[in-house]
């Protein structure tokens, strides 16, 4: 026997309000309005029922048709909501939080006073053509000595006892180490800078850490002369001081320069007239440079006849306990959380 379109609705709609998944309510749309649904065979049936009567019944089966497809997509709109709803529920994330809260907000870490610096510096160096460059911590004799015209029993290697490891190498002493390195990589001209921590066989007191920071700089190019130093130099400290910096230079040694100097500023704290920061002097030493030594270019495969150049050695640590009046320098690496949230 033929089911009644009547019969059909009730069972679709009934089937509908008790289907539990939208995998299920596809099965009741392909079972009544599939291709071989029983709707769908209804309809296409009409043209077997008498003429008068096949209008009426063709538009009640439509409606049902309407009315079957409309509560399918009114219960499978219902059945993904309670499923995204109980997703929400089982995994809820408020992307809304505010997680840093005051206190919280205290443990969020910083970068140390150093690393804040040797950035600042990088930055400078970087808007004046220089390109950032590393060296290895653990450093062979030759580039940390040998290359840089101290040979084996020169009396300046006494100034830098180091840490040495049992093949032979050893902890840096300082960066002009990046100076050799550098001259390998890059074909003059060239300006480089190269930061780094440091170490030294010392004894510790305020003013001496075993451990610290320098960022090394070389300029090669033609004709290279002592006013282009203090004239990169006043430009750095004119950036880090925020205003314009008085230099004066001393005659210094270093093996690696000839000549090589130690270049003061002028106190920033009495400008000159003396105080206790400057020892009365009004000046304060800053930072060793020189033009680069003929032996050192050659050891860099670089022709002295050719090319020239300056180079300098800037502490850091130094130049952050001046910015900021800190008193001893083994507060940076003491790891003491009370002087690193000041900054
Ligand atoms: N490397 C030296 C030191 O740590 C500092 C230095 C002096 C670097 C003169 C230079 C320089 O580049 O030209 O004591």
């Amino acid at each position: 026997m033929e089911l009644e379109p009547t019969d059909i609705r009730a069972a679709a709609i009934a089937a509908i309000q008790a289907a539990d998944s939208v995998d299920a309510i596809e099965e009741i749309r392909i079972k009544y309005l599939g291709r071989k649904g029983s709707l769908t065979l209804l309809l296409r049936s009409l043209g077997n029922i008498p003429a008068e009567q096949r209008a009426a019944a063709g538009k009640r089966a439509n409606e049902f048709k309407n009315e079957i497809e409309s509560a399918l997509e009114q219960k499978k709109y219902e059945l993904t909501s309670t499923a995204a709803r109980d997703l929400l529920r089982a995994q809820w994330i408020d992307v809304t939080l505010d997680c840093a809260t005051a206190t919280q907000r205290e443990d969020l870490g910083r970068l140390h006073p150093i690393s804040q610096i040797q950035y600042e510096i990088e930055d400078i160096f970087a808007s004046m053509g220089f390109e950032i460059l590393d060296g290895p911590e653990v450093e062979t004799d030759y580039y940390n000595f040998e290359a840089l015209n101290m040979p084996r029993h020169h009396p300046a290697r006494d100034m830098q006892d180091t840490f040495w490891t049992e093949d032979g190498n050893l902890l840096r002493t300082h960066t002009s180490a990046i100076q050799i390195r550098g001259m390998e990589k890059v074909i003059p001209p060239f300006r480089i800078v190269g930061p780094g921590r440091v170490f030294r066989y010392e004894s510790t007191d305020a003013s001496h850490e075993n451990t610290f920071y320098q960022v090394e700089g070389m300029m090669v190019d033609r004709d290279i002369n002592v006013a282009h130093l203090i004239f990169v130099m006043k430009q750095l400290l004119k950036e880090i001081f925020q205003r314009e910096a008085v230099v004066r230079l001393r005659p210094g040694y270093f093996p690696f320069v000839e000549p090589g100097f130690e270049l003061d500023i002028q106190c920033l704290i009495c400008n000159g007239a003396g105080c206790s920061v400057c020892r009365q002097s009004g000046w304060v030493e800053l930072l060793p440079c020189g033009l680069v030594h003929p032996n050192v270019l050659r050891m860099g495969g670089i022709d002295p006849k050719e090319w020239s150049g300056f180079a300098f050695g800037l502490g850091l640590n130094r130049l952050v306990m001046m910015k900021y009046g800190i008193n001893d320098i083994r507060h940076f690496l003491s790891g003491d959380i009370r002087f690193l949230r000041q900054f």
